[in-house]
């Protein structure tokens, strides 16, 4: 069975609209497990090592400097999610980047509508009020940049022996 661990973050737009409640809850109906959660401002050193490089070779400067305004533009509820595969179903749950393109039942399909291209003529990002780890590589970063091991927590859910 691939356990995995993976990182998620409500960004500022999804705590401001008070849905992290409801993130937490697609998680926990799944079977998928929460092993560390907090609240966290973030800074724009955290904010580059969130939006590495990477971003600047896949969307260009202008969105990378753009993502790091919309992360640091107010708290973010930053958890690590437990489960069989769970980078996969977790992205699943969560939709896929363009609002506009989320189907309904995701998260970003439910709780968001808007186009890239209505985004850019604003000049700003795509406020799809969630962060997924998109792979292995990318998990294993993330998880490592916003929590310390002692922050993770070992324990059963009641209904593992249903669910696993
Ligand atoms: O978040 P996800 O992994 O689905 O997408 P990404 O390609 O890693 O991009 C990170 C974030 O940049 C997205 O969630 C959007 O908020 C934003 N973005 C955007 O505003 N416009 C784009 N053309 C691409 C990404
Ligand atoms: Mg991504």
């Amino acid at each position: 069975m691939a356990l995995q661990q993976t990182l998620v973050l409500v960004k500022p737009d999804g705590v401001a609209r008070g849905l992290t409640g409801e993130v937490i809850k697609r998680f926990e109906q799944r079977g998928l497990k929460i092993v560390a959660l907090k609240l966290v401002q973030v800074n724009m050193d955290h904010a580059k090592q969130h939006y590495t490089e990477d971003i600047t070779e896949r969307h260009g400067e202008k969105i990378r400097n753009q993502l790091i305004d919309y992360l640091t533009g107010g708290p973010v509820t930053a958890m690590i999610i437990e489960g069989v595969d769970a980078i996969e179903n977790v992205r699943k749950i969560v939709g896929v980047t363009e609002s506009k393109s989320a189907a309904p039942g995701t998260i970003r399909g439910d709780f968001t509508h808007v186009s890239y291209a209505h985004a850019d003529s604003k000049e700003i990002p795509v406020r799809n009020v969630i962060h997924a780890s998109a792979d292995e590589k990318d998990a294993k970063h993330e998880m490592a940049l916003w929590f310390s091991i002692d922050e993770l927590c070992d324990y059963k859910r009641a209904d593992e022996s249903h669910v696993f």
